[in-house]
């Protein structure tokens, strides 16, 4: 469906993408990972022209877009975007919105627009906020409205650049269902996403970018389970952490919570495992570190890291009020599954880690 030879991009003297080829065939959900500044965004913006490529070709079936004679408009309608940012026109009501491009690019009656636009919204599960304003919405509602508004224009190819990434944990998951939709529905997708399980689960390829180009292209089994290359498997099997500050005792347990979540469930953790560490997390911070700190209170920082490779869960928390005794009582830590789940307290004075099992 979509051809791409030789693709070049160069910001002045500086290359970010070189002799990029590859095919893209009707039905694809792509997803495309990498390093922060490998030229991921790059390569999405230079399919739909936002980006003029400096050599190569993009052929939607057959035609290059890139040639001078082609109707870029005509073939750029071709390709819908949704970005980090929905971009919606908040002077606008949702429905005034997605209409906006079929009538005046596609030429349907406003009718027409609006029967087929509504049509989406409930497809998206919004529906019932056709005649509110943007800025009414949540992101995650947002998002969804910006999906419509691309499937209105009727793509054979959507691209998605990081389309979770500005919004809350707890909006995440509604975006992604939505997309998860589409990919079920045979809809064409490439998804620059950090999302590593939806990835997992909603593609059936992977593209690694890294060293200006695609440096693996494989299905989603092999890249997580199974990387080929030396880059891949490096990223794949980095440590990642995720950080956080409790600043007082009365911090936002929920909001930790469902950062923790997500982190977890970037690094394939599956509900059951990632419940266990949101417990072993509560029983520490209540059971043993508050109850050790009596009323004066200095943040303490806590540190979850997970290393794929050796599949190893580790929490630290530092922080001038963790003493010593604290390991006491975090061995005798109440809950069974808490104990159960724990392969190592060490603490000392400023620092208190566990190992998960
Ligand atoms: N308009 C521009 N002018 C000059 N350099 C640019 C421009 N846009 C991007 N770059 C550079 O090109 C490289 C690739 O950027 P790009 O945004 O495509 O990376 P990315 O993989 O999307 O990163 P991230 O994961 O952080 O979004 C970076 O080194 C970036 O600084
Ligand atoms: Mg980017």
């Amino acid at each position: 469906m979509i051809k791409i030879e030789n693709l070049c991009k160069k910001y002045g003297d500086f290359s970010v993408l070189e002799n990029i080829s590859t095919e893209i065939h009707k039905g694809d959900v792509v997803s495309i990972i990498g390093p922060s500044g490998c030229g991921k965004s790059t390569f999405m913006r230079c399919l739909n022209l936002l980006e003029q490529p400096t050599s190569g070709k993009i052929l939607i079936e057959g035609q290059d877009i890139l040639d001078k004679k082609a109707d870029v408009n005509k073939l750029r309608m071709k390709m819908g975007m949704v970005f980090q940012s929905f971009n919606l026109f908040s002077h606008l009501m949702i429905i005034e919105n997605i209409m906006l491009g079929p009538v005046n690019l596609l030429k349907k009656t406003r009718q027409e627009a609006y029967d087929e636009g509504m049509q989406l919204l409930e497809m998206v599960g919004l529906a019932s906020k056709a005649m509110n304003y943007p800025d009414e919405l949540s992101g995650g509602q947002k998002q969804r409205v910006a999906i419509a508004r691309t499937l209105a224009m009727h793509p054979d190819i959507v691209l998605f650049d990081e389309p979770t990434s500005a919004l809350d944990p707890t909006m995440v998951s509604e975006v992604l269902a939505v997309i998860r939709k589409l990919a079920s529905q045979g809809m064409t997708m490439m998804i620059v996403t950090h999302e590593m399980n939806f990835a997992k689960n909603v593609s059936n390829r992977v593209f690694y970018m890294d060293e200006k180009g695609i440096y693996e292209d494989s299905p989603p089994q092999q890249i997580f389970e199974n990387p080929q290359r030396p880059k891949t498997k490096e990223f794949i099997y980095k440590i990642r952490t995720y950080n956080y500050v409790i600043e007082d005792k009365k911090f936002d347990l929920y909001a930790f919570n469902a950062e923790i979540e997500g982190f977890l469930k970037n690094q394939l953790f599956d509900e059951k495992r990632i419940n266990k560490v949101l417990l072993i997390c509560e029983e520490l911070i209540y059971n043993c570190i508050f109850s050790a700190t009596g009323e004066k209170f200095s943040p303490i920082s806590f540190t979850l890291q997970y290393s794929q490779q050796k599949d190893e869960t580790q929490i630290d928390f530092l922080g001038e009020l963790i003493r010593e005794g604290i390991a006491d009582k975090a061995d005798a830590i109440s809950t069974s599954i808490v104990r159960k789940s724990v392969r190592d307290i060490s603490c000392t004075d400023g620092r208190l880690t566990v190992l998960l099992l």
